[in-house]
């Protein structure tokens, strides 16, 4: 039988609801949906560690029976072929990412040629999220409730304790 399996690669320091939108469209459309956070992300420190965020994300994707969390360290193209996958999903949500995410594929592309790259769009309402701002208008006290799960406002209130 011919099953595709993708990795949806990402930091997802936190998972917000733009990541599990394009979760659940990705897992629509492929067999196996591998959720993979990098453990070497070259980002500023981060707000949770890769465990915390590796909790959030299974919880948050438990109702999908396809859908599977990891983590990856080292090249991408190395751990999508460990794991026998064919795909690589992407967001992109406004034109702004384009150059960034096309820069990726193609280094992934010039890496292993046989790694296919899809991309999506997340729901419109979700196109100005990112982890970085939810993370800074927390800190600042802003009520980001609508943007990431319930359980992921729980995580950053005992983070970020005094402000909310
Ligand atoms: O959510 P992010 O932070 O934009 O995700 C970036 C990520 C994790 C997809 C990217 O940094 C990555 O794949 N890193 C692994 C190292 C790698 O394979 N580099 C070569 C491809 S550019």
């Amino acid at each position: 039988m011919h099953t595709v399996k993708a990795i949806y690669p990402g930091t997802f320091d936190p998972l917000t609801n733009g990541h599990l939108d394009l979760i659940a469209r990705g897992a629509k459309i492929v067999d196996e949906l591998v959720v993979a956070i990098l453990r070497n992300s070259d980002k500023a420190a981060p707000l949770f560690t890769v465990e915390e965020r590796q909790e959030m994300l299974t919880e948050a994707t438990r109702d999908f029976h396809n859908v599977s969390v990891d983590t990856f360290g080292g090249l991408l193209v190395d751990f999508a072929r460990e794991r026998g996958a064919k795909a690589v999903l992407r967001g992109i949500r406004a034109i702004s990412d384009y150059e960034y995410e096309f820069q990726m594929a193609m280094m992934n592309r010039k890496l292993d040629p046989e790694l296919e790259t899809l991309f999506m769009m997340p729901a419109e309402k979700y196109t100005y999220v990112s982890s970085r701002l939810i993370k800074g208008v927390f800190q600042l006290g802003g009520d980001v409730s609508a943007l990431v799960p319930p359980l992921v406002v729980e995580r950053l209130r005992s983070k970020v304790p005094s402000k909310r």
